[in-house]
């Protein structure tokens, strides 16, 4: 029998991780973001374009959830991602477009938090971004509704056969609820783990229009 705590129990960091200098890092968020992100590109981090999309409902009981970053816009701190407005969190942030984003990449022990309001693109861009899609995500997104209760895999099973025949037909074709988001940032905290626990953390909030650095205790 497997003992969880014994599985659980915390290994030191390995490192060596890279440093984190807080006095020469560039005015916005968007930009250290991105070096960060070409950071875990380089060293071949596994998908390291993935993130947890945290949202919540009228009555304020989060839910969480793996999602991919589509795009960056650095200069407007807009984190990019795409998903069914009909989804649990597509319903969640028509109601609450408040919501928080974490990376994280062990590699480089790192971690940046980014929270703020979502805006859903107008239809016809979701809908070109949609197009430009693998043929894979397509059919996914074009298979059935999101989040929705399923019978039985039989059922997706045929629905996807349904909808590899409409690509089929009609290569244009747009899932209905497809849906780009960005996540306008108000603030965003970087951290960097260290391997003799001295952790840094670098705190961006929005303040007038203009950007404030904060370091936080780790
Ligand atoms: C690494 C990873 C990336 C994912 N990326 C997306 C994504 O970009 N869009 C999406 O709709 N679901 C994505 N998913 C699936 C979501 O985690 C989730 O299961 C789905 O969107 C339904 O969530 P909801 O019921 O809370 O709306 C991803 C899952 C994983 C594990």
């Amino acid at each position: 029998m497997v003992e969880v705590t014994e599985l659980l129990r915390a290994r030191p960091p390995e490192g060596p991780f890279p440093e984190f200098d807080v006095e020469r890092v560039p005015p916005t968020p968007g930009e250290l973001f991105l070096r960060w992100l070409e950071c875990a590109v380089r060293a071949g981090v596994r998908v390291p374009q993935a993130m947890t999309l945290s949202t919540a409902d009228s009555r304020g009981r989060p839910s969480s959830r793996m999602m991919l970053l589509r795009d960056l816009d650095v200069a407007g701190a807009g984190w990019v991602f795409a998903t069914s407005s009909a989804s649990r969190k597509g319903r969640e942030l028509a109601l609450n477009p408040w919501a928080a984003l974490s990376s994280y990449w062990a590699e480089q022990a790192r971690q940046v938090r980014v929270s703020g309001r979502v805006e859903a693109a107008p239809t016809e861009v979701s809908a070109q971004e949609f197009r430009r899609r693998a043929e894979g995500g397509r059919l996914s997104a074009l298979t059935g509704q999101q989040s929705a209760p399923l019978s039985g895999l039989g059922e997706f099973d045929a629905a996807a056969e349904r909808a590899r025949a409409l690509l089929e037909r009609h290569p244009e074709a747009v899932a209905p609820h497809y849906t780009r988001y960005t996540l306008r940032a108000e603030e965003v905290e970087f951290w960097q783990g260290d391997a003799g626990w001295r952790h840094v953390r670098l705190r961006y909030a929005l303040s007038g229009g203009r950007w404030e650095r904060q370091l936080l205790w780790p």
